[in-house]
């Protein structure tokens, strides 16, 4: 006869998979059951405690629609989407000989919209946005310093407020995102504006757990982009803005020191690409560097 306590009711629990077939989800699972049973008894959680927290996953789950997927900000807030981010690329650097190398990825956050439009070298994607302009440049190469012509960058950002154009009407107007290639020696510059620092959503359970846990909810400015290019792993990263407020407390544990760029400040005069800007602005050079795909 089957007899449950506190002392044995792990092992049953782990031995009731005997019959799985899928060994990753064997493995997966016994893990996750040994962790849970662990902690639960190392908080000595309370049946009170027990349903509040089975609360909290059914209002996260009730609250979240297609457009704003709570669980996701969740586990970004929780630090396990940069954790996941990081063991990705930990783990392709193992067996891509050299992928050490490649710029750091981070999160892709909640705000990526696919069927940005396509632009040429050299445009300004904020289309009107509030914000102090900036000139983005550099370089896309392999992870020897090759040029890679053609790579696709596909950025978005907030506005100089901190908001993102998915947060500031229903249904939302594309601003601040742009696609574009590099040319034959690998180079891409376009403009935008130098993003601000923003809170992350808090009206749902993700900021009801942030402030009871005493935690801000703000993100230093950052672009995002992903890069992608024939043959290569695609990457996906923010540029960090030197000196941002939030650098050291990013809500979401995303920023990576090797993704800081300085945003030189310029007068107002003929820019690089030689464009005439009649006042200042921002100059953010950073090169990109992506690692080879695994060849078949
Ligand atoms: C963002 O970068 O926009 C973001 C990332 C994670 C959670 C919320 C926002
Ligand atoms: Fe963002």
């Amino acid at each position: 006869m089957a007899q449950y306590n506190e002392s044995t009711v792990t092992r049953a629990v782990l031995d009731s998979l005997a019959n799985c077939k899928d060994a990753r989800f064997k493995a997966i699972m016994q893990s996750f059951i040994s962790h849970l049973h662990a902690f639960v008894k190392e908080v000595d959680l309370t049946e009170s405690e027990w349903s509040d927290a089975v609360k909290f996953l059914m209002d996260t789950g009730k609250s979240s629609t297609p457009n704003r997927n709570e669980f996701i900000l969740l586990s970004d807030t929780l630090g396990v989407s940069m954790l996941v981010v990081s063991l990705a690329q930990a783990r392709k650097s193992e067996t891509l000989k050299g992928a050490t190398e490649a710029t750091e990825a981070t999160v892709e956050g909640p705000f990526y919209w696919q069927g940005a439009p396509d632009v040429p070298l050299g445009a300004d994607v904020s289309t009107g946005m509030p914000g102090e302009p900036a000139l983005y440049c550099g370089r896309v190469t392999d992870i020897e310093g090759r040029p890679l012509a053609g790579a696709l960058l596909d950025v978005w950002s907030g506005d100089g407020d901190g908001r993102y154009d998915v947060q500031l009407s229903d249904p939302p107007v594309m601003k601040g995102r742009g696609r574009l290639r590099t040319d034959s020696e690998g180079r891409y510059y376009f403009w935008s504006i130098k993003p601000t620092a923003y809170p992350v959503p808090d009206d749902l359970t993700t900021g009801v757990m942030l402030r009871r846990m005493g935690r801000k909810n703000w993100r230093p400015g950052h672009l995002h982009v992903m890069v992608s290019a024939d043959r290569h792993v695609p990457l996906t990263t923010h540029l960090f803005v030197a000196n941002s407020p939030h650098l050291d407390s990013d809500a979401v544990f995303a920023v990576r020191n090797s993704l800081i760029v300085d945003f030189e400040k310029q007068p107002p005069g003929k820019a690089l690409d030689g464009r005439v800007m009649e006042k200042p602005y921002h100059v953010a050079n950073y090169d990109f560097r992506l690692a080879p795909a695994k060849t078949a």
